[in-house]
């Protein structure tokens, strides 16, 4: 019940973020911000003239990619890709940092030699997607890790040093980080080449994020006040400072205390990828403890973190095979359920599913008023660029948050736009630009 959330609540919710908005873009008040609103140095959503050839990293989603990208002549918008995956085992991403450089940039010489583009000059665009402090578009320092990443002495260190370091080692590499970018920020640049209305960027994957343009005017940590700066919220991490605690549940402590980062990323926490499945885990272990499900049997595969996983809850809220599917898994996991604990269970899955839906409309709905009131306009009609896989996989997630968005927001004209190609497009239009800059300066 506690996880269910009215829209009174909601409302309340989004009026909290609206003042952590405020609180986090005061240069006096940012220091104590839980909600960091980091900016990013990206000024301005692709016009169509961008163009050239590029490498890109993409690192910190769930998934580590190495990628060339060929940014068609002006004015033709065309742009092609080439990638690789790569692996990102734990004792990589939560062993030694210098270590986890030296692997992405083995990763990244691996590429290029595949490709035979070595010796060749190139510039490359990063997609880190952790809360960097930028001061320019080419540094930031690492302000914490998030989500499954661990690595031991990278915290306050500039990541474009660090991997530009790493690559020395690799004498056929001839590259040149002009870019950092989040994944936001790619998500929505990439989104923004297609319509021109995009201004916002949301991932719901394995964390959750959101970017949007600001005026430079209301952005107190960077010089001057002409047009506008992409802000990178890190809206992860609201409630950090206790903000939350009246909706926050016992299931959410409990989650938090086994996790790698307890006390941060709170109200992430309530909504990723990373953590739904586990929400749901410990939520019907306790129904099997209090003998609610499965005639109060639990499995020892019930009692392991980690066993359901967030695919999971998204299979067992299919339509049609839902049912099905939630048997399937119960049995999988060790249990014997009944029909009524397999109806329960969708039942769990529904509403934990739905409190994430819910509680990502009420900060997104709290950065379109921001928007709509920066532009002085009665209504607001406007695009989000969407990502990550929670969003792309569960079978109702994007309806339902489309929904909760427009009651929230009834004066804004909302489109939601899914990236096809993820953030490496829109990183290489942020690279793209920033080559220009560099070449028209020499
Ligand atoms: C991808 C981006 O499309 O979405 C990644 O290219 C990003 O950079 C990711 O992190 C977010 O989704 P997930 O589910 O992989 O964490
Ligand atoms: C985490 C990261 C953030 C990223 C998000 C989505 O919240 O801190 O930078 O954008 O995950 O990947």
């Amino acid at each position: 019940y506690h996880m269910r959330l009215s829209d009174e609540t909601l409302l309340d919710i989004m009026a909290r973020f609206q003042a952590e908005m405020e609180k986090g873009l005061g240069k006096d008040t940012n220091p104590t911000a839980s909600v960091k609103m980091l900016p990013t140095f990206v000024r301005a959503i692709p016009d169509g003239s961008e163009n050239g050839e590029f490498l890109s990293l993409d690192l910190g989603g769930s998934k580590f990619r190495v990628l060339k990208v060929q940014v068609s002549e002006e004015g033709k918008r065309n742009v092609q890709m080439e990638s690789q995956f790569y692996p990102t085992p734990n004792e990589i991403i939560r062993g030694n940092g210098t270590e986890l450089f030296e692997y992405v940039a083995d990763c990244l010489a691996d590429f290029v030699r595949t490709k035979g583009l070595q010796h060749k000059k190139l510039p490359l665009g990063f997609t880190f997607s952790f809360p960097c402090r930028q001061t320019k578009l080419e540094e930031g320092v690492l302000l914490s890790w998030t989500k499954k990443f661990k690595a031991r002495g990278v915290q306050e260190t500039d990541i474009v040093s660090r991997l530009t370091k790493a690559m020395r080692k690799h004498k056929d590499l001839d590259v040149d980080i002009l870019a950092l970018v989040n994944d936001t920020v790619g998500t929505m640049m990439t989104c923004a080449y297609d319509d021109p209305y995009c201004e916002v960027g949301v991932i719901i994957g394995t964390g959750t994020n959101a970017c949007y343009m600001e005026d430079m005017s209301n952005i107190d940590l960077v010089e001057g006040d002409e047009g506008r700066m992409c802000i990178n919220t890190e809206w992860g991490a609201f409630g950090d400072d206790g903000a939350l605690e009246d909706i926050r549940t016992e299931f959410d402590r409990e989650l938090d205390l086994g996790s790698l980062n307890p006390g941060k990323q709170l109200f992430e926490k309530m909504i990723s990828g990373l953590y739904l499945g586990e929400l749901v885990r410990l939520i019907l272990l306790n129904m099997a403890k209090a003998g609610l499900l499965f005639g109060g049997v639990k499995s020892s595969t019930l009692l392991t973190k980690g066993k359901i996983e967030t695919q999971h809850v998204a299979a067992m809220e299919k339509y049609k095979e839902g049912l099905a599917n939630t048997r399937e898994i119960l049995v999988d996991l060790g249990l014997e359920p009944s029909e009524a604990d397999c109806i329960a269970v969708q039942h769990v899955c529904t509403i934990v599913s739905f409190r994430s839906a819910n509680l990502c409309a009420s900060a997104l709905a709290a950065i379109l008023t921001r928007l709509r009131e920066n532009k002085k306009l009665a209504r607001l009609r406007t695009t989000v660029g969407m990502d990550g896989t929670l969003y792309k996989i569960h079978p109702q997630y994007p309806k339902r948050l489309h929904k909760v968005v427009r009651k929230l927001v009834p004066n804004c004209d909302v489109r939601f736009l899914l990236s096809e190609s993820g953030s490496t497009k829109g990183a290489a239009m942020v690279t793209a630009v920033a080559c220009r800059v560099q070449a028209q300066r020499k």
